[in-house]
Formats: structure tokens, C-alpha cells, sequence
């Protein structure tokens, strides 16, 4: 009984002191911090307009001026957390890089964007594709209502 009672006490009080001393579960994924977040999104905005924009719109709606000639609509990219349960990073990354098939579309649909991206890598002034790649994955992810 005297250990019963004690071992009561000592969960009382560390239930009492865990938010004193911090102590809180670890979140699964941090909250990108704004201002770091703008840069590395800014850096993206460029690829964005100029190679998805078309077909997903400007805020990523899906609503691209090529939105209403294609025969399957355009995914809406500020609804990604939505569909998926949160933001599956690398899968995404993985589709931008035409290394994961989008379920239902083909190639015409959502060319391999990658592959110009790797070309561009002989020119001077070009990031590598895998960091363009990275950067918009991180632009998609900010536009993910919070
Ligand atoms: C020619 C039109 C077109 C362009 C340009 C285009 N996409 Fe797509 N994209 C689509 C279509 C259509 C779908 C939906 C496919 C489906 O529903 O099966 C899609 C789906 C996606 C998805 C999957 C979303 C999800 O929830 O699974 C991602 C991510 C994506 N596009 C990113 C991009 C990025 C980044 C670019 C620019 C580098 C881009 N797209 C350019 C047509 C396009």
C-alpha cells in the first residue's frame, strides 16, 4: 500500500511538473519557421510559374489556364495534406521527379519536368535538378493550409 500511494505521488508530481520543466511530447514534423520558410520558397517561385503554374494555377488550385483542355483535372496542390493525411515529403518529391508515377496520369499530362531540370544543369546558373526538385517540393508544401 505505501508503495501504491507513493508510486501515486510521484506520478502527481511529475504530471504537475511537466509543463513547468517543458517536458511535452515531441512533434512528429517541426513548424517551418516563417522567415526561413519565404526564402526557400522564393527561390522556388520561378520554376513554379514558369513549369507548373499552366496547369495548377498560380496558388496551386488547379486551375491553370491548361486546366479546362486536359482530360483529367489538374490536382489541386494546396489540398495535398488533405488528401494524403499530411505532407508525404519525399512521395512528392518523388513525383516532381518522375520517379514515382501520379496515380491515373501519364506522362503527357504532367511531363517529366525533372528531365529538363537536368538538362539545364550544363548551363551556367542553373541549380541541379535534384535541388530545384527539393525547393519545390518545400513550395508545395507552404501552400498546405496550416
Ligand atoms: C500539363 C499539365 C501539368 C503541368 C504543367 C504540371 N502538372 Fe502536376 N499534375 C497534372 C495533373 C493532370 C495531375 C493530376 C493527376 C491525377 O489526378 O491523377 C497532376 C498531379 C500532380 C501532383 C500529385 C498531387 C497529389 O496529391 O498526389 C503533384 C505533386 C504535381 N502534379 C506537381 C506538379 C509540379 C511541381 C509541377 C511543375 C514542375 C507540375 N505538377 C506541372 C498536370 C500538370
Amino acid at each position: 500500500m505505501i508503495f501504491r500511494t507513493h508510486h501515486r505521488l510521484v506520478l502527481l508530481a511529475l504530471l504537475v511538473c511537466m509543463p513547468i520543466a517543458g517536458v511535452q511530447p515531441v512533434p512528429a514534423q517541426q513548424a517551418p519557421l516563417p522567415a526561413q520558410r519565404a526564402k526557400v520558397v522564393a527561390e522556388a517561385e520561378e520554376d513554379y510559374t514558369l513549369y507548373c503554374a499552366a496547369c495548377h494555377g498560380d496558388q496551386g488550385r488547379g486551375d491553370g489556364e491548361l486546366a479546362s483542355i486536359l482530360v483529367k483535372p489538374p490536382s489541386d496542390l494546396a489540398g495535398i495534406n488533405e488528401r494524403h493525411g499530411g505532407f508525404p515529403f519525399w512521395t512528392i518529391y518523388a513525383m516532381i521527379a518522375g520517379e514515382e508515377a501520379v496515380p491515373g496520369h501519364d506522362t503527357f499530362q504532367m511531363p517529366h519536368y525533372a528531365e529538363r531540370m537536368k538538362a539545364d544543369e550544363e548551363k551556367p546558373g542553373f541549380y541541379p535538378a535534384h535541388i530545384r526538385i527539393l525547393l519545390l517540393t518545400h513550395y508545395l508544401e507552404s501552400l498546405q493550409p496550416e
